[in-house]
């Protein structure tokens, strides 16, 4: 993937650019198999209010997403693969899925595909597509380009073809900025697909976590865990090793049914075509949605006094600290709140623990408090090795693989027997 930066259009064929020979190898095929003209650039929406979306996911995540997508209002078409989940709807349900999914990174707008196999074709293709209703011309543009199996495979190159089709689209010159709107093109075996990216700042950024504590995991991966581990939001959540309070603060944001992007901006608000009006009214309507509180109790605890403090001056800047119970303790000396619930927690996986007895003795303890203080609750872990599960003892339910930061990890769901009644 390469991101083009700077620099004015040259305005020329850069099939013929360097390196050498890339786009001679074979001449621009004239028609497709069944012997008609290859096609020119194609919508890929069928009527101008529709739009193709695109949802990006982290791996491992894309069903709970698709679960979220089907649930917003006006979405159809609603297609998990891998990397994230298509879908269909017009601009107010691209509106409601960056105001509303926990769990998407970002959101892509589909803009148009075609195949091309010169850089002349690429950017007369480019340049017939609806480009106005997403790029102002007076802001910069954030160009990514990746390829493979394509006779053009000189990301540089197709960017600044990118670049030019705008260019001569918009009528006015295009500039290139590393925080400008984003957009998109990826090419398979020739075939080009462009997108625009709707949300701007990566989704998992609400706006509330400013103070982190160490190794905190993002707020669309605390959100997927506690989608996949199964809590059901009118019972009590407890997070025994907190940290920076991101997965009791999410819970909390979930229980509450607040809409995880009511306090940021979005790319699609720069939009030459953005509607105002629908926005204020999708977003009044989410207050409107809110609960007052969590139905059950929301708590957080830590044995670190410094991951507690960020945790609540976190929770303060999201309106939650009422709401949400952030204690300093040991996981031995926490006393849950009355059951039934769900205890879920992302122990320190070992890199800095460096001793692994150490470590097997850290979650031999974790199988001894959970098995004392929550029997009868569902119980998660995110953990990195597998066989620290083992030091747990307690039987795996569900093992879900998924990624953290790029390292493989697993939320496993332990049985922790029935609640005693
Ligand atoms: C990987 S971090 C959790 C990060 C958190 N999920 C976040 O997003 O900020 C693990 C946390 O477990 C805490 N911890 C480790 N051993 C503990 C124990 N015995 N009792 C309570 N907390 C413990 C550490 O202080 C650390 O904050």
């Amino acid at each position: 993937m390469a991101q083009a930066r700077g620099g004015r259009v040259r305005g020329r064929d850069d099939g013929k650019r360097k390196p050498k020979g890339k786009s001679r190898v074979k001449p621009e095929r004239k028609a497709d198999s069944d012997g008609k003209k290859a096609p020119a650039a194609a919508l890929i929406a069928s009527s101008p209010s529709e739009l193709v979306m695109f949802a990006v996911a982290a791996p491992g995540v894309e069903a709970v997403l698709a679960r979220e997508v089907s649930s917003l209002a006006g979405v159809h078409a609603v297609k998990p693969v891998a990397g994230g989940v298509e879908f269909g709807g017009d601009a107010a349900v691209m509106m409601r899925a960056n105001l509303w999914l926990r769990t998407a990174t970002r959101v892509l707008v589909r803009v148009g595909s075609f195949e091309a196999r010169e850089f002349s074709k690429m950017r007369h293709r480019a340049a017939s597509l609806p480009w106005e209703r997403f790029v102002d011309p007076s802001r910069p543009v954030t160009l990514s380009a990746a390829q493979s199996g394509s006779r053009l495979y000189h990301t540089g190159a197709i960017a600044e073809n990118l670049q030019a089709a705008l260019t001569d689209r918009l009528k006015g010159e295009v500039t290139i900025a590393s925080d400008g709107q984003k957009v998109l093109v990826r090419g398979v075996a020739d075939r080009w697909t462009v997108s625009v990216d709707s949300s701007g700042e990566l989704l998992h950024r609400r706006g509330w976590r400013q103070e982190i504590a160490h190794a905190p995991i993002r707020e669309t991966l605390a959100a997927a865990l506690l989608l996949l581990c199964g809590w059901d939001p009118a019972t009590a959540l407890v997070d025994p090793m907190c940290g920076a309070g991101t997965l009791p603060l999410e819970a909390c944001a979930m229980a509450m049914r607040i809409a995880p992007g009511l306090d940021r901006r979005f790319a699609f608000e720069a939009w030459p075509g953005h509607d105002g009006a629908l926005w204020a009214r999708l977003r009044d309507e989410a207050k409107a949605a809110q609960l007052p509180a969590p139905p059950a109790a929301i708590v957080g605890s830590d044995r670190s006094p410094a991951a507690v403090s960020a945790a609540q001056h976190n929770a303060a800047r999201a309106g939650l600290a009422a709401h949400v119970e952030l204690v300093h303790s040991e996981l031995d000396d926490l006393a849950p709140p009355a059951g039934p619930g769900t205890v879920v927690m992302n122990p320190p996986y070992g890199r800095r623990l460096g001793d692994p007895r150490a470590l097997r003795s850290l979650y031999g303890s974790i199988g001894r408090a959970l098995r004392a203080r929550f029997a009868g609750w569902r119980a998660a872990l995110l953990v990195a090795d597998m066989r620290l599960v083992e030091a747990v003892g307690v039987r795996v339910v569900a093992d879900h693989p998924l990624s953290n930061g790029g390292l493989r990890v697993h939320l496993v769901e332990l049985d922790l027997g029935r609640m005693k009644t």
